[in-house]
């Protein structure tokens, strides 16, 4: 056995904890700090608990607010622009994956000794970089553990930059800040988290007996709490172990990397703005019937995390947890077909040419996907 393990050092899970944010900033050393968040996190109120601490111990603070989903190049240079004009010593990305992704890759670039289009790909990014704290406001990407940042680089495709520099220096955790979540983002981010534990526990390289243990815990948080976070949006608890179930699927992950489900949903997210959770859960039942003569026995060991009294076969019990999780996108009032977020068959053979493009998550896949099995997989979805 050899695996290498890779993690953020410190999570620090705490109800309210983000009241406390300027006091871990000042605790590792940092003076002059950049939030980095989008508008609806800021218009939420998210970040009202957490300011009045950095004017009581006197650290100046810069907010950096225009983060989109799937954040182009622009919005990193502006950001990254930012911080260099408040010299700030001190990152924050606070939010969802969008934001978090963001602040990771301006704690590597505002230096100016690395540029953005050099560190695509993996381990690109040699830093160092400003030290770094992430808050999700979404149990979803789990990019506070990971060391990716994903970029939309052009209306087909997403670019990962992926290097242990960009994982950060703490993780705070705080459920608190989710409470509020629309449901469908919750829906959609906690499906997107079901897909990094699924997609960790079944790829091809890197899966490690760590890992494993991670995405069937994140997996039995996740599937546990997803529906009464949805619909009882105000369950502390289940949203804690939503946020924590998120949190252990992007440990998995970031070290037994995601396969086609990703890979095929990028070009959706990218070309028709669908966001992420939601392009991954359109894809994920057509992707794991591909892969159930490869990965059924895979698949029934996690079927029966979720089931536990699941019978029959392998391939009976893999089929079942397909058809449970095929169900979860309608139960919890998502869009479930490409046609519903506006996808027509014209469209399928260009979204099958971009998924090609994602090279870094096909290699993982358990089952070799080629274009003409993309196209089919969508059409499949359609
Ligand atoms: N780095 C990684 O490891 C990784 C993994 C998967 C996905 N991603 C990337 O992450 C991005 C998606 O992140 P996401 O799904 O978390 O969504 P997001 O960050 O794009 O946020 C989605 C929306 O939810 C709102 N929001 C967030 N938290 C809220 C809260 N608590 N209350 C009210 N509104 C809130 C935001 O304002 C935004 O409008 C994509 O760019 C994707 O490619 C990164
Ligand atoms: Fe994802």
């Amino acid at each position: 056995m050899q695996f290498d393990f890779h993690s953020t050092r410190s999570v620090l899970v705490e109800r309210g904890g983000a009241a406390h944010l300027a006091k871990r900033i000042q605790e590792r050393g940092g003076k002059s700090a950049l939030i980095i968040t989008d508008p609806g996190v800021l218009s939420a109120g998210l970040l009202n608990q957490s300011l009045p601490q950095f004017k009581e111990l006197g650290i100046v603070l810069g907010i950096f607010s225009d983060v989109q989903a799937d954040p182009p190049i622009s919005v990193i240079d502006g950001a990254v622009k930012a911080a260099q004009e408040c010299r700030a010593d001190f990152i924050v990305g606070f939010g969802g994956g969008s934001s978090m992704d963001v602040a990771k890759l301006v704690a590597l670039l505002a230096s100016g000794k690395e540029r953005l289009s050099e560190v695509y790909g993996v381990g690109m990014a040699k830093g160092p970089r400003l030290p770094l704290i992430l808050v999700p406001t979404t149990a979803g990407t789990g990019s506070e553990v990971t060391t990716i940042s994903i970029v939309t680089v052009s209306e087909s495709e997403k670019k990962g930059v992926v290097s242990p520099q960009l994982l950060p220096d703490v993780a705070l955790l705080d459920a608190e800040l989710t409470l509020g979540l629309p449901a469908h983002v919750t829906a959609a981010t906690g499906i997107d988290a079901m897909v990094h534990a699924i997609e960790a526990f079944t790829t091809r390289r890197l899966k490690n007996p760590v890992s494993d243990c991670l995405a069937k815990e994140a997996l039995r948080l996740l599937a546990g709490n997803l529906h009464q976070a949805v619909q009882v949006g105000g369950d502390i608890v289940a949203r804690e172990n939503m946020l924590l179930g998120a949190c252990l699927a992007g440990m998995a992950f970031t070290n037994a990397p995601v396969a086609g489900v990703h890979a095929l949903a990028y070009p959706i997210g990218a070309r028709f703005h669908v966001p992420h959770g939601l392009s991954n859960s359109l894809m994920l039942a057509p992707v794991m019937r591909f892969n159930l003569e490869i990965a059924h026995s895979m698949y029934a060991e996690l079927g029966k995390i979720i089931k536990p009294g699941l019978g029959g076969s392998s391939v009976e019990q893999a089929k079942q947890l397909v058809q449970y999780l095929g169900g979860l996108a309608g139960e919890l009032g998502l869009p479930e077909r490409l046609a519903d977020v506006g996808i027509v068959s014209t469209d399928i053979d260009q979204l099958a040419s971009d998924a090609m493009l994602q090279t870094r998550l096909l290699i993982n896949s358990p089952r070799e996907i080629t274009l003409n099995d993309a196209a089919v997989l969508y059409r499949e979805a359609l």
